[in-house]
């Protein structure tokens, strides 16, 4: 039997730690969406179109190059605007969700198009600032070369463009439970989010 988690949220908010973590307590794959945008804001940073990308995504596209870079991840929010992007890159998610054994998907769109009748919806947020310099550590631990304002830009730009989009906007889906992890310590997230999860299996 499947079980569908669906967990949504900014850049930068801890989708990926808590997806990663409730995969594993519950023995659940896990898809972490944005990876598939970024290989076609990847694409695109290459010279190909936005559509005809998404269209020629296989697997090595996902490991082929360093996806998690913040000139990727600005072509990722650019590309993620495209319907034809968008329809290209469904019929994956909606498979990989559906599989036996269960699975986390963590994105933006996840508990309101993708799984819209997921079992447990989760929206991961935080503030801005804390989303920025939660990010700006991760980039200076790879040795990237960035400025905490540049991050916050760069975070808020996406925010305003995942938000405003008309297709499959970032919200929260109605029936999400928000776990807002400003003040709250990795453990103490998941945590949260693994006793929503069991509310909902109980
Ligand atoms: O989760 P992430 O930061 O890796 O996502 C990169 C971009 O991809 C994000 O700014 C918007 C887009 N995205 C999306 O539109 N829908 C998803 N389900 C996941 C990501």
């Amino acid at each position: 039997m499947g079980f569908c988690v669906a967990i949504d949220g900014p850049a930068a908010a801890g989708k990926g730690t808590v997806s990663k973590a409730v995969a594993t307590h519950f023995g659940f794959a896990h898809l972490d969406t944005g990876l598939l945008y970024r290989a076609v804001g990847a694409k695109v940073l290459s010279g190909m179109e936005p559509a005809a990308a998404a269209q020629a995504l296989v697997p090595t596209d996902l490991t082929a190059r360093d996806l998690r870079t913040p000139e990727v991840a600005q072509a990722a929010s650019r590309v993620a605007v495209v319907p034809e992007v968008r329809a290209a890159l469904v019929q994956f998610q909606q498979d990989f969700a559906a599989r036996d054994g269960g699975a986390v998907l963590d994105g933006r769109d996840i508990g309101t198009v993708i799984c819209p009748t997921a079992e447990a919806k989760l929206y991961v947020t935080a503030s801005a600032d804390v989303r920025a310099k939660r990010r700006f550590d991760e980039l200076l631990a790879k040795g990237m070369d960035v400025t905490l304002v540049d991050v916050l830009a760069d975070v808020q730009a996406r925010d305003t463009r995942d938000r405003e989009r008309v297709e499959a906007p970032l919200v929260a889906a109605v029936d999400a439970v928000v776990i807002d992890t400003s003040d709250l310590s990795i453990d103490a997230a998941v945590a949260a989010a693994i006793a929503a999860i069991e509310e909902v299996r109980a």
